[in-house]
């Protein structure tokens, strides 16, 4: 079963590969501007699986260039779609360029289910539609919450666009997936995210200021409502996301959802402070980090993690990883791409 993966070039897209190769189901269909990826992870994806996955490097916010792959491939079966821009806070300097790229790719992948008659679509949405929370931890029902910023906002709108969508078009099935905060990367240390020069998540901070990439790293806010003040995640190893796409896929080619229009929590349920996490970088890599306590961060919500609950009955998914695992994988991928 053919299946086509936007953004499958990306850090949380080329573990999904690598997943479905391993599984053996589906065949996987890579597509990806390598605007903010690049080519040589389909090299990477190939040295850990053997396999040399189909990939075509263009952009899908051109609707042409996007559906001459489905005219090339008349039996894709579904589509995970994972192509967006997600940097919060260059979202609030770059609006319009979030709107843009978030939500025209999106309509023409839409477009293209109805064109081509694509069956599935799995959606890569975010906990940041739920804003901040009164109640944790947050499960389905949780109402969306005010946009802190554009990005989140597109994550809205996109699950509403999928949502209508579904409602006028019975054949069409979507799993819209919301992640905590996918960390870490592959066992073997091969493939992991690829961060720009000046990353702004923690995890590659972390492990750039550990290999000295970055001199420094401050802990935005420490007088948060929290254990020890600093913010509060929840975070999910990459490879066990990966997971949860080949479920929700199978989930939806067995014909085992309820609603055309199913939604699922990503989170290990388990909420770590940053403060936590640098410790439990510290203690498992034996690196020091070099860190400084800071001032709140602009747009942070104080906590959230996850009620995976959901997830766990529907797509019989949940973590098999752990911090330590999370933490490992990214240092041993940290230090390989020293040695490249
Ligand atoms: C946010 C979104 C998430 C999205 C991700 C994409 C929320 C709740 N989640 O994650 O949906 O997929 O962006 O980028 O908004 N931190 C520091 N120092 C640093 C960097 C980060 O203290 O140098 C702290 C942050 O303040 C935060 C935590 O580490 O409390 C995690 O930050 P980050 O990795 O950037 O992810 P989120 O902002 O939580």
């Amino acid at each position: 079963m053919k299946v086509l993966i936007t953004g499958g070039a990306g850090y949380i897209g080329s573990h999904t590969i690598i997943e479905m190769i391993e599984t053996g189901e589906f065949s996987p269909i890579c597509v990806d501007s390598c605007e903010r990826s690049t080519p040589e992870t389909i090299d990477r994806i190939e040295q850990i699986t053997g396999v040399r996955v189909p990939f075509y490097k263009l952009n899908i916010c051109n609707k042409d260039a996007l559906f001459r792959i489905f005219e090339e491939h008349k039996d894709i079966v579904g589509i995970i779609h994972f192509a967006a821009y997600k940097c919060v806070p260059e979202s609030v300097e770059k609006p319009l360029e979030y709107y843009r790229n978030n939500l025209q790719s999106l309509e023409n992948v839409l477009e293209a289910c109805l064109k081509y008659k694509i069956p599935n679509l799995i959606f890569s949405s975010s906990c940041s539609i739920y804003g901040e929370v009164d109640k944790l931890p947050v499960n389905e029902d949780t109402p969306m919450g005010a946009p802190f910023c554009p990005y989140a906002h597109t994550k809205q709108i996109g699950e509403e666009m999928i949502r209508f969508f579904a409602q006028v078009n019975p054949k069409f099935n979507a799993v819209i997936l919301r992640y905590f905060n996918p960390v870490g990367a592959h066992k073997s240390g091969l493939n992991g995210e690829l961060s720009p020069d000046k990353p702004n998540n923690l995890m590659p901070i972390i492990t750039q200021v550990a290999i000295g990439k970055m001199k420094q790293l401050t802990v935005f806010g420490t007088d948060y409502d929290t254990r020890d003040g600093s913010c509060i995640r929840d975070y999910v190893h990459v490879s066990d996301i990966a997971d949860a796409h080949i479920k929700a896929l199978q989930f939806l080619t067995e014909k085992k959802n309820i609603s055309n229009c199913e939604v699922f929590n990503l989170g290990s349920g388990n909420g770590v402070s940053v403060l936590e996490m640098l410790h439990a970088f510290e203690e498992i890599t034996g690196v020091k980090l070099n860190y400084v306590l800071g001032d709140r961060r602009a747009g942070d919500i104080p906590a959230v993690y996850s009620d995976s609950s959901c997830a766990e009955r529907l797509l019989h998914w949940s973590c098999q990883y752990g911090i330590a695992d999370m933490v490992a994988s990214a240092w041993k991928w940290e230090q390989n791409l020293k040695l490249e």
